[in-house]
């Protein structure tokens, strides 16, 4: 008998991060949730709308669910790179899930998809699965899922595994945002690692009185990756990653190649 292995060849979304698609082999594989974690200022929101803005230029419907600034900030800071969501979202094609104002102020009222009980990760879950049906989503950025854990470290790995049992099963290729401290070498809440499909690190490491930043894929389901540490740059059109540059850091020394 002989035995005919058809490979299929996996599905693939374009991140649209100038280099990041040529360390993932082509894109981040299709329903996949990616853990994107990493100190304050390392780049992760803009990472996450870059994600998103690249989606709506290739008609990719998209979700940012807000917990950590207010809906009004996140149009605003996107703008500066160029990246103006607002004719998306009057087309349907992108929507804001706020979570952060909990309804309170006058420009919350203007928001469509509104979560009242902020610490409620249910209550969140019911407003993210109707707005990724309303508009079709095919991207998912939540920024930061930290934030629902925040005060109970141990319900980390349970809200991630939540998340990505309904993000996944509704087709979506997500990523979560993953705060650690200065210090941390981890990714951002005990078990958090293990829920996600995959783990992107980004880092700031001072060394000799200049700030590095790079870009680590620790892991991705589904795919061959880049094993390296590579530099990267924020530009006022956001992120530009080198894939053929690479960095290392050992005792406090600095190799670039
Ligand atoms: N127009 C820009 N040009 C270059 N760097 C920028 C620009 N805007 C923001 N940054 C850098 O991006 C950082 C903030 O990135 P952000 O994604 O908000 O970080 P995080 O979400 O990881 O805390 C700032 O500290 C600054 O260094
Ligand atoms: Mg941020």
């Amino acid at each position: 008998m002989t035995c005919l292995v058809v490979e299929v060849p996996i599905e693939r979304v374009e991140s649209g991060i100038p280099g990041l698609d040529e360390l993932l082999r082509g894109g981040i594989p299709r329903r996949n949730v990616v853990l994107l974690s990493g100190g304050p200022g390392t780049g992760k929101s803009i990472f996450g709308q870059q994600f998103l803005y690249y989606g709506l230029l290739r008609r990719s419907p998209g979700i940012l669910v807000a917990l950590e600034e207010h809906p009004v900030q996140i149009r605003i800071n996107m703008s500066q790179f160029g990246w103006d969501v607002r004719e998306f979202e009057a087309k349907g094609l992108f929507a804001i899930v706020d979570a952060f104002t909990a309804g309170i102020g006058e420009a919350a009222k203007h928001e469509r998809y509104v979560v009242r009980a902020v610490d409620d990760v249910h209550a969140l879950i019911d407003v993210l699965r109707r707005a990724i049906k309303e508009i079709g989503a095919e991207r998912v950025v939540v920024d930061s899922v930290s934030t629902l854990y925040m005060t109970k470290p141990a319900m980390a790995r349970g809200t991630v595994m939540l998340l990505k049992r309904v993000l996944s099963g509704l087709g979506c290729t997500s990523i979560l945002v993953s705060q650690v401290s200065v210090t941390e070498r981890g990714f951002g809440g005990p078990g958090v690692e293990h829920a996600a499909d995959g783990i992107i690190r980004l880092d700031l490491d001072e060394i000799n009185g200049r700030l590095y930043r790079s870009i680590l894929i620790y892991k991705m389901r589904g795919t061959a990756h880049s094993m390296m540490r590579h530099p990267f740059d924020i530009t006022d059109k956001g992120i530009v990653i080198y894939p053929n540059k690479t960095l290392s850091i050992s005792r406090g020394k600095l190799y670039e190649e």
